[in-house]
């Protein structure tokens, strides 16, 4: 396996590792406040997470690659608001979304079309996750400080399941 290229995907295993660990922090911290469906939505999330970075683990296995598992950052453990945490969300899947298509460049440069091809799903997952983020913000802004509405919101975000396909590597 071109060597660049590993290096940039055993990055990215790290990279989605640590947001599985950032989303179960913040489910650890919404556990705190006692909004235990968005514990429950942010621990889906952090699944997620861990198996995009399955993902790219099997991608690496299977081109003959090395696949070499570093520490991993130990992320925030408090939030001033509800709204704050999905602000963080949406910052850190931003950044998500500029490695992803740091690796797309090099692949591109590389004429690694194989990784190129890959890449496309992580390209199109990072543009449902911001997306995801940015309405979770604004209906966020809407309730402002209805508790009512942080109550209903909760209720509906108690009831998201996680997709067993995620882990066949069929869907995000
Ligand atoms: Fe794996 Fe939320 O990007």
């Amino acid at each position: 396996m071109n060597e660049k290229i590993e290096k940039a995907l055993n990055d990215q295993v790290n990279a989605e590792i640590y947001s599985a660990y950032l989303y179960l922090s913040m489910s650890a911290y919404f556990q705190s406040i006692g909004l235990t469906g968005f514990a429950k939505w942010m621990e889906i999330q952090a699944a997620e997470e861990f198996s995009h970075a399955k993902r790219f683990y099997d991608y690496i296995f299977h081109k003959g690659g090395k696949l070499k598992l570093r520490a991993i950052d130990g992320p925030p453990v408090e939030w001033k608001s509800t709204e704050q945490v999905f602000t963080d969300v949406l910052k850190h899947e931003e950044k998500v979304t500029s490695l992803i298509h740091t690796i797309v460049d090099l692949a591109l440069s590389e004429k690694d079309h194989a990784t190129n091809n890959m890449l496309q799903w992580f390209v199109a997952e990072q543009v449902e996750e911001e997306a995801t983020a940015t309405d979770i913000i604004n209906k966020l802004k809407l309730i402002g400080n209805d508790g009512n509405g942080l109550f209903m919101l909760d209720k509906e975000f108690g009831v998201r399941l996680l997709n067993p396909l995620v882990f066949q590597g069929l869907t995000g």
